[in-house]
């Protein structure tokens, strides 16, 4: 069944599973189960929230006024108690939460017991701290238990997590501090990366220099001897909860409560801090990671994100947690110290489910299949992929040299914004290449002009959302009409996802790529305005352009345009230098891949910068409507 595949529609090749693979607790096939979602939305999250522990039941499930949504009015919950009492009251106490793998041989076991202990009393660390409802709080660590720990005791007493991803640059910190207005930073010492130490206190230091909000650190401490901490300023993790009570009540929250904020890069220099709320969220959550990843209760599953992104929260932790499901979190890199490692622990954790990038995929691609060969991952059942286009090689890859054409391959199509999976490819339904897939049960979407008018199949749009679902966003912190502007487009108004895509004959989605200058780069999101004003904040740049230039490995890379100041000139050695003033301030991820220096940049005649020009000049292709440039 599983080899079973034919050529049909627009000639993609159609990959037949085996029904099996559906996950009958909770869907016969995908048709009936959207045309059961279609008939009755609400009965259809009433019977999924119901899963779930509330303190106080909803009043209505949703309230819609158009662009602002309200799901489980009026209930109360707080997720923490559905990820942990709701395991360890019953017959989860002593399984395995967490298995984690340093980058050596290390191991930590954290069992449902322990993670639920650790979290109550790191959370009341944290109220010594003076940390209460509402406070926001920086997590800036590696991918670490301690980072789980700490992301859970903020929502345990209600505080709001907004996490940044450790490579991110002390300016890209600052930001992100000063954005959410966070009271207190926690962070470690130091990571580790390909065997090297990385400091990540400096970092810290440095974005905290003009950061009036801040009143405490809470420092992992790494190294031997320690680093000295600025007394009543500076804390140890440890010191901080082995210090505590012991026992921790969960702080409940209206279901309407934020639980955290998420930044991600936007159109402007100025990131969006995200903001998800504590009961729509967790249903989302906890419906994709079952539906559509499929756990199930004796999984090892594996999600590689950091939980820096979207990715790490709602199906590195939270997800999984909500599902009661055994989580492998490796700090390890793809290549170190060989191109085995993955493999390697599939083998050794006995892993079912594996979800990460095309990236990945494409880099083990370029590793050989003799690094997958040498062991066995018999054990995997579900394959799963995000971030960015799973493009049809990769897609073929996966599934033959490590799914060996008995996993799905599960390519799923979401955002920061949108909190859980919207659009994908269930388990046990044909699979084509190349195609995410269709919208999940819950979630309404389509391909539209830009007046929100259905196109037909096969033409080019944009990928929009029509009706609101319970993980969407409510909204981006202290910029309530930047949110506005996502559900502002045409006359029939709907979400915008800023991404173009196609539709086919049989409904399946294809991601074409953004309308917008976000640069996907390795699945990671970069805003082409971040990078430019980091490099015009170096004394020789006058102007720069950042656009991105299709990759085979990493989907895109970003290449940087830039006119000099006079009196600089063009070397080697400056471009060293831009590229490290770019590291610096935003971190290696945004470093532009290819600089090239040039006497102009094409403008509108108001001395807009057309970016759009300078990517078909690029990529050899037609600019379009150049009328408004300025010769
Ligand atoms: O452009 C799409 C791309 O990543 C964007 C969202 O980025 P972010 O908020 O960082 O979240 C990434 C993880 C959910 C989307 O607008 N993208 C994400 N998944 C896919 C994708 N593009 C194509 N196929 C996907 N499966």
């Amino acid at each position: 069944m599983a080899e079973d595949f034919d050529v049909s529609l627009n000639e993609t090749a159609v990959y037949h599973p085996d029904p099996s693979f559906r996950n009958q607790e909770m869907y016969k096939d995908y048709a009936t189960a959207y045309r059961d979602f279609l008939k009755d939305p609400d009965g259809f999250w009433r019977n999924i929230a119901s899963d779930l522990v509330w303190f106080r039941p909803w009043d209505t499930i949703c309230e819609w006024e158009y662009p602002f949504a309200r799901w489980f009015v009026n209930a109360q919950c707080n997720i923490t108690y559905n990820c942990l009492e709701r395991h360890v009251k019953n017959h989860r106490r002593n399984k395995v939460a967490l298995f984690w793998r340093g980058e050596g041989e290390q191991e930590r076991i954290l069992t449902y017991d322990h993670l639920y202990k650790d979290v109550m009393q790191f959370a009341n660390g944290l109220k010594k701290l003076g940390v209460s409802k509402g406070d926001r709080v920086c997590i800036y660590m590696p991918m670490i238990p301690e980072q789980v720990i700490a992301m859970l005791a903020c929502a345990r007493i209600g505080a709001v997590h907004s996490v940044v991803f450790a490579g991110y640059g002390a300016s890209a910190l600052n930001q992100r501090i000063t954005g959410a207005e966070a009271k207190i930073v926690i962070t470690a010492e130091s990571s580790v990366r390909r065997g090297k130490t990385i400091p990540l206190k400096p970092i810290v230091e440095e974005a905290l220099l003009h950061a009036p909000t801040v009143e405490h650190v809470v420092v992992l401490r790494t190294q031997q001897p320690p680093v000295t901490l600025v007394p009543d300023f500076e804390v140890d993790f440890y010191e901080l909860m082995n210090g505590a009570p012991k026992d921790c009540p969960p702080e409940v929250m209206d279901a309407e409560d934020p639980l955290f904020i998420l930044y991600t890069s936007g159109t402007t220099g100025t990131p969006k801090g995200i903001v998800h709320t504590c009961g729509g969220y967790m249903v989302g959550a906890y419906y994709t990671t079952k539906y559509v990843l499929n756990v199930m209760d004796n999984d090892v599953y594996w999600c590689t994100a950091d939980p820096g992104w979207v990715t790490g929260h709602t199906y590195g932790i939270y997800g999984p947690l909500l599902t009661g499901a055994t989580i492998f979190m490796s700090e390890s890199t793809p290549d170190f110290p060989d191109p085995g490692i993955w493999w390697k622990l599939i083998e050794e954790y006995g892993i079912n489910i594996l979800y990460t990038a095309p990236t990945a995929i494409r880099t083990f691609m370029k590793f050989g299949e003799e690094w997958p060969d040498r062991y066995d991952l018999s054990s995997l059942r579900i394959l799963a992929s995000v971030g960015e286009p799973l493009n049809p090689e990769a897609f073929l890859w996966f599934y033959h040299t490590i799914g060996k054409k008995r996993c799905p391959i599960i390519d799923t199509w979401w955002q920061t914004e949108t909190g859980m999976h919207m659009i994908t490819t269930l388990a046990g339904e044909p699979m084509k290449p190349g195609y995410a897939g269709k919208p999940i049960p819950g979630v309404v979407a389509d391909v539209v002009d830009r007046d929100g008018n259905t196109v037909p199949p096969n033409q080019g749009g944009f990928l929009a959302i029509k009706e609101p679902w319970p993980s969407m966003m409510r909204t981006i912190f202290r910029d309530e009409d930047r949110y506005r502007k996502y559900w502002e487009s045409g006359n029939h108004p709907y979400y915008s996802t800023s991404d173009l895509a196609v539709k086919d004959n049989d409904g399946y989605i294809m991601i074409l790529g953004r309308s917008d200058d976000l640069i996907i780069v390795s699945g990671h999101n970069i805003g082409s305005a971040e990078v430019e004003s980091a490099l015009v904040s170096h004394q020789a740049v006058a102007e720069a352009a950042a656009i991105g230039k299709p990759d085979p490995l990493k989907g895109n890379i970003v290449k940087a345009f830039v006119t000099l100041i006079e009196g600089y000139t063009p070397s080697d050695k400056l471009t060293g230098d831009l590229k490290y003033h770019v590291r610096q301030t935003l971190g290696p991820i945004s470093v532009p891949a290819e600089l090239e220096y040039t006497d102009t940049l094409p403008k509108t005649r108001s001395g807009k910068i057309m970016r759009r020009v300078l990517r078909a000049r690029e990529l050899g292709m037609d600019p379009g409507d150049i009328s408004t440039i300025d010769e």
